[in-house]
């Protein structure tokens, strides 16, 4: 006790030295200085307990967790840090606190190997690996006849007939590889049969900065695919000339299609401030007509100074997006940076908070914001603390799984995951890791036969895989 007591005080005079906790401190320094004394430097305590496992004073929530860090636990001896620290570093920690739980908990996962079996909650899985090629496959969809449209992001767009065969679809437009950005989603028109279009996303220079570097933007366009040439190509939208300003990030997106309409996801582009500001296209789920042309219902048409094709606003960088088959309800996977990966229910009009609010805190350890929630702001319907990199998903309906009807299949890159979560009452009541370690999975689709298909990259061999999923019986 007496020990405690002593360390307390020796803690207290720490604290007050590194009380300057401003902005610029990062989480790790702040840990190592106020807390691995007792929490031990990897977390897995010492004086004082485990950080790491799953055993909590209270519900283990981020609340009693921030709470037990600002007001301490008197009786056990943990001091308060409230005085010390503010809010928005009592957040970091907190994240900091779900990382370290999280690296230790994945640990018992193990790997499966592709063309093998493996098990899942509800159904035994074959894996089957369809073709593979160098680069990065980006976006993936089937056709109605069941062949397989793909990008790649340094700038191509394949097709995949039944019988294994790649062709790479020539004159597809010129995209700007570089950072995140380049040839990104493709879909073909739900009415493929009767109109043939096909919807592409890709990052295109526009020109450069006064600095003299490149700049470019998010376009969208639709064309049709004829003798293996992309051709009749109509631009959908490209962003006003003033906004061009992206030098290769968070360029989105991705493409919903629901009735007449046509979503498309654009990130913040690195301007996270932007995502508040209506007279950008950064930071946005938009909303136009299959053509291109604005539907006069959109929530901010009327708005002297918005685009008028904003949808929902305050969305970092959404790089999933799906129509949901029965509700029609759109739905959202969106980045967060360093933790507070999202899963949005997309609803017209609505502010995400972006960077207002989020779960997460800047790469460096740095803190963004103390909020994860304020009025007026949208919450996720589910986030994920430590980043998962969350990427392309798909729900699943056909009857070929049985037991997951339903289930939304979401893609992970950071965590080569793949999760299968159940909804219900728009709540996220399954999280379950059904697959991990094998690549880093962007998309996921559902193909007509019922298999869902997986893409995922390795990068440090720049080659991707297409992989299928059946049951296993
Ligand atoms: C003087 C020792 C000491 C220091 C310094 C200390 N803690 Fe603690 N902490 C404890 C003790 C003792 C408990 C009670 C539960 C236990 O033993 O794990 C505790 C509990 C907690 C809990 C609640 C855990 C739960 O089970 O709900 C959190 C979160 C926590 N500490 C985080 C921190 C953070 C973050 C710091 C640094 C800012 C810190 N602690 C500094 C001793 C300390």
């Amino acid at each position: 006790m007496r020990k405690t007591n002593y360390l307390v005080t020796a803690l207290s005079i720490l604290c007050t030295s590194s009380l300057t906790a401003s902005a610029a401190v990062k989480v790790e320094d702040i840990f190592k200085a106020n807390c691995a004394s007792c929490h031990g430097e990897q977390l897995q305590g010492g004086m004082a307990g485990s950080l790491l496992d799953t055993t909590w004073l209270k519900d283990g929530s981020d609340k009693s967790l921030s709470e037990a860090i600002k007001f301490g636990v008197k009786e056990k001896g943990m001091p308060a840090f409230g005085a010390s620290l503010s809010e928005e570093t009592i957040r970091t920690l907190v994240v900091y606190i779900r990382e370290a739980g999280y690296r230790a908990d994945v640990q018992a996962i193990k790997t499966p190997t592709i063309n093998k079996r493996f098990s899942t909650k509800y159904h035994s899985v074959n894996t089957q690996e369809v073709t593979s090629t160098s680069g990065i496959i980006w976006a993936m969809d089937f056709l109605p006849d069941g062949s397989l449209l793909y990008t790649l992001r340094e700038g191509q767009l394949w097709l995949l007939d039944k019988n294994g065969q790649s062709t790479q679809i020539k004159n597809t437009p010129e995209v700007w590889h570089r950072g995140q950005g380049g040839m990104l989603d493709v879909m073909p028109d739900p009415d493929y049969a009767q109109n043939g279009w096909v919807y592409l996303s890709y990052s295109k220079k526009t020109g450069q900065n006064k600095a003299g570097q490149d700049i470019g933007i998010t376009a969208i366009v639709r064309g049709k695919i004829k003798n293996n040439q992309w051709v009749e190509q109509q631009t959908l939208f490209e962003a006003p000339k003033q906004t061009h300003r992206n030098r290769g990030w968070h360029f989105g997106s991705r493409f919903a299609i629901s009735g007449e309409y046509l979503f498309f996801s654009n990130g913040d582009e690195g301007h996270q401030d932007d995502a508040q500001d209506l007279a950008t296209q950064n930071g946005k789920v938009h909303r136009i007509y299959k053509n291109g042309q604005i539907p006069k219902d959109n929530p901010f048409f009327n708005h002297s100074k918005a685009l008028k094709t904003i949808w929902t606003y305050g969305n970092r960088n959404p790089q999933g997006l799906v129509k949901h088959p029965i509700t029609h309800q759109i739905w959202s996977t969106e980045h967060g940076p360093r933790g507070g990966d999202e899963l949005n229910l997309i609803t017209k009009g609505l502010n995400y908070g972006w960077p207002k609010i989020t779960y997460g805190m800047n790469y460096d350890g740095t803190p963004i914001t103390p909020h994860t929630s304020l009025p007026g702001m949208q919450q996720p319907v589910h986030q994920w603390t430590p980043s998962i990199a969350v990427a392309g998903m798909n729900f699943y309906t056909h009857k070929l799984f049985q037991q997951w009807q339903g289930d939304l299949f979401v893609g992970s890159l950071a965590k080569k995951q793949l999760h299968r979560l159940r909804i219900k009452n728009d709540k996220v009541v399954e999280d379950e890791i059904i697959l991990k370690g094998l690549g880093r999975i962007r998309d996921v689709v559902v193909a007509p036969n019922g298999k869902l298909y997986i893409t995922m990259n390795d990068r440090q061999a720049n080659e991707s895989k297409i992989i299928a999923l059946s049951p296993s019986k």
